[in-house]
C-alpha cells in the first residue's frame, strides 16, 4: 500500500476526537474512580498527576511523532525510523500487539457488563440502596458463564463493525457523534450529584491529599493508570499518529487530549464521589464500586432511574472509542504487514480477542480457581498489560526516541519540517524523554515490582 492511498484521518478536529475518543474510556470511568477511591483519594491524584505530565505527555508526543514519521503500523514503523541494524526496535511493536489482545480481552468484558447494566437499570432491576444486594445482583451476572460470554461478544461484535468501516469512515466519524454527546452526559451527572445536600464530603475526599497512603505499590498503579489513560506505551498513538494530518502540531494535540483526559476523569469523579458521600456509603469500594456502589447510590437519589440509566449509557459511549483504538492496533498490523485486507485483519483480531477474553469472561465461574501469582485471568490481564507491558514499551520508546531517533529528527518531526516555531518546547520534550521518563519509569517499576 502507498503512502497517499493510506487510510487517515481526515480533519483536524477530526483527529482530536478521535484521539481524545481512544484516551476516554472505561479508565475515566471504572478504573481512575475506582483506583483513587481504594487509594486515599486526592494523594493518589497528585501522584497521577505528576505522572501524566512528566512521563505520560512526554511519551504519548514522542510516540505520535514516530507513528506520524513512518506513517506505518507499530511493528513496520520502527523498520522505518529505526537505522537498518536496529530492527529489532519493533519488538516494541508486537508488545503492543499482545498488550492490546490483553486489554481488549478483560476491557470487552467490562464494557459488557456496562451495556448488561442499561439495561438492567431501564428495567428497574438494579433499585436498591443496599449495596449488598447489588452486589448479590453484580454477582449474579458475572457467575453466569453464558450471560458474561454474551455481554462480551456483543461488544466486540459491534465495535468490530465499525473498525471493519476503516479509519475515517469508521473511527473518526464514530468518534465526532459520540464525544460531544459523552460531555453532554457527564455534565448532567455532575450538576445532579453537586446538588445533592452533604456533596461536600465527597470533593473534600478527591481533593485534599492524605500523603501516608502513597507507597511504591500505589505509585505503581498511578503510573500505570497513567499509561493506560493515554493509550500510550503499546503502540496505539504510534497507530493513531500515522493517520495524522502532516500539519497538525503534535505537542498542542497531545497537551489537548491529555487536558481534556483529566477533565473526564475528574469530572467522572465528581459525579461519583459526592453522590456516595451524601448517601453514606463507602468510597473504597475497589473495582466494584461502578457496579454495586453505583446502582445503590442512584437508587436513593430522586430522579434515580434516569440519572442511572444515563451513567451506564455515558460509560458505554466512552468505552467504544477507546476499544475502537486498542483494536487499531493489531488490524493495523495484520492488514499492513500480511496484505489481508481491513475486513479479515478485522476478523482475525476479534476472533483472537474472543478467544482470550473468555478466560477473562469466566473469571468469576469457570475459571476462578486459574489463578497465577494469585490473580485470576481477569486481574492477570489487566495487571500485566497495565503495570508491565505498558511501562516497559514505554521505557523502550523513550530510549529509542532519546538515544537513537535524536533530537535534531525529533525537532524536525515535532516543528513539522520548519512550519512551527517550537524549538524550546521540543528540548524540554526530549529531556524528558531521554533522561527523565525512563528513569522514573524504571524505578517505579522495580520498586512497585519489590525487586529492589
Ligand atoms: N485509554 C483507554 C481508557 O482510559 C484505554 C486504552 C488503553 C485504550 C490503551 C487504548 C490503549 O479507557
Amino acid at each position: 500500500m502507498t503512502t497517499s492511498s493510506r487510510d487517515g484521518f481526515s480533519t483536524a478536529f477530526g483527529v482530536l476526537v478521535a484521539t481524545l475518543g481512544s484516551a476516554v474510556g472505561l479508565g475515566n470511568i471504572w478504573k481512575f474512580p475506582s483506583l483513587t477511591g481504594a487509594n486515599g483519594g486526592a494523594g493518589f491524584l497528585l501522584v497521577y498527576l505528576i505522572a501524566t505530565l512528566l512521563v505520560g505527555l512526554p511519551v504519548m508526543i514522542a510516540e505520535t511523532m514516530l507513528g506520524r514519521a513512518a506513517r506505518a503500523n507499530a511493528v513496520s514503523t520502527f523498520e522505518r525510523v529505526a537505522p537498518a541494524a536496529q530492527h529489532g526496535w519493533k519488538i516494541i511493536g508486537w508488545m503492543g500487539f499482545l498488550a492490546a489482545l490483553l486489554i481488549l480481552a478483560f476491557y470487552s468484558e467490562v464494557a459488557g457488563w456496562v451495556y448488561a447494566y442499561i439495561f438492567k437499570a431501564i428495567a428497574g432491576d438494579i433499585a436498591t440502596t443496599d449495596p449488598q444486594v447489588a452486589g448479590a445482583i453484580f454477582a449474579g451476572l458475572v457467575a453466569d458463564p453464558l450471560a458474561s460470554l454474551f455481554w462480551q461478544w456483543l461488544v466486540l461484535g459491534i465495535t468490530g463493525s465499525i473498525i471493519m468501516l476503516g479509519v475515517a469512515k469508521g473511527i473518526e466519524a464514530v468518534a465526532r457523534r459520540l464525544m460531544p454527546l459523552l460531555f453532554i452526559l457527564l455534565l448532567i451527572l455532575c450538576a445532579r450529584s453537586l446538588s445533592l445536600p452533604g456533596a461536600a464530603a465527597g470533593l473534600a475526599f478527591l481533593f485534599s491529599p492524605d500523603l501516608a497512603k502513597i507507597t511504591p505499590a500505589v505509585l505503581l498503579t498511578a503510573l500505570g493508570l497513567a499509561f493506560f489513560k493515554l493509550s500510550i506505551g503499546m503502540g496505539c498513538m504510534l497507530t493513531y499518529g500515522s493517520y495524522f494530518r502532516a500539519d497538525q502540531n503534535i505537542p498542542l494535540t497531545a497537551t489537548r487530549v491529555m487536558l481534556a483526559d483529566l477533565s473526564v476523569s475528574l469530572l467522572a469523579g465528581i459525579a461519583i464521589f459526592p453522590a456516595v458521600f451524601a448517601f453514606g456509603f463507602e468510597p473504597a469500594a475497589g473495582p466494584s464500586l461502578v457496579f454495586m456502589t453505583i446502582p445503590a447510590v442512584f437508587t436513593a437519589m430522586p430522579g434515580g432511574t434516569l440519572f442511572m440509566t444515563i451513567f451506564f449509557l455515558l460509560t458505554a459511549i466512552a468505552s467504544v472509542g477507546a476499544m475502537l483504538s486498542l483494536l487499531e492496533v493489531p488490524v493495523a498490523i495484520l492488514s499492513e504487514r500480511y496484505r489481508l485486507g481491513r475486513r479479515r485483519a478485522s476478523l482475525y483480531t476479534i476472533v483472537l480477542v474472543a478467544v482470550l477474553g473468555m478466560p477473562a469472561a469466566l473469571s468469576s465461574s469457570l475459571t476462578a480457581d486459574l489463578r497465577l501469582f494469585g490473580l485470576n485471568p481477569f486481574e492477570l490481564f489487566d495487571f500485566l498489560s497495565s503495570n508491565l507491558l505498558l511501562p516497559l514499551g514505554g521505557i523502550l520508546i523513550c530510549l529509542f526516541v532519546g538515544w537513537v531517533y535524536g533530537l535534531p529528527e525529533t525537532a524536525r518531526q515535532l516543528g513539522n519540517h520548519g512550519a512551527l516555531r517550537n524549538s524550546w518546547l521540543v528540548r524540554a520534550v526530549f529531556f524528558l524523554v531521554r533522561f527523565v521518563a525512563p528513569l522514573s519509569i524504571a524505578a517505579v517499576l522495580l520498586h512497585g515490582l519489590k525487586l529492589f
